[in-house]
């Protein structure tokens, strides 16, 4: 049974802390997988990393889809990721909506590549390479920053690119 954890909130040492290469994937990290998806789907969130429930491992999951804390977002099947590398990113840059389940009630507005292709084994133990773009590249560079013991604050340029998440949801709304 997955369980719902609680999740770690800006502050607290792990979000900080550089976590640990998986050297295998055996019962307990399928079900921290499990655990992952259980607890990103009940905070609707776009995806979540193994710090984010103070597990300081190289994983994290994606859960891609339109929910109300990301209504415009496009569908993706779920996937786990574990021991993620970039292997390239675009020069490309857009400046877009990050958020953060550790970091609640605020959104920010953050360059990121616009493409990426990464590496990094499935469940099964076999390695990934596959090209992500857009919205899915984000999330996943931003779930990867949180193996790296960073958070999208890290990327701000500039305070005013930093909102509530009440105005977040007004200005999606097509509000000025
Ligand atoms: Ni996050």
């Amino acid at each position: 049974m997955a369980r719902i954890f609680q999740i770690a909130q800006l502050g607290h040492p792990v979000l900080r802390r550089v976590a640990e290469p998986v050297a295998e994937i055996d019962a307990s990290i399928h079900e921290l997988v499990d655990d992952l998806f259980a607890t990103s789907h009940e905070a609707n969130g776009a995806g979540i990393a193994a710090p984010q429930i103070h597990v300081s491992r190289r994983v994290f999951i994606l859960s891609i889809r339109p929910s109300p804390r990301y209504p415009n977002a496009p569908s993706l099947e779920p996937t786990a990721v574990i021991n993620p590398e970039i292997l390239w990113a675009s020069e490309e840059c857009e400046k877009d909506w990050d958020g953060c389940l550790s970091i609640p009630g605020i959104r920010g507005r953050v360059p990121r590549p616009t493409t990426i292709r990464v590496r990094y084994q499935g469940l099964d133990g076999e390695y990934v390479e596959r090209e992500f773009s857009g919205f899915a590249a984000r999330v996943f560079l931003h779930e990867n920053d949180h193996l790296e013991g960073k958070t999208w604050l890290d990327h701000v340029e500039d305070n005013r690119d930093i909102v509530t998440e009440k105005e977040y949801l007004r200005q999606l709304d097509g509000g000025q």
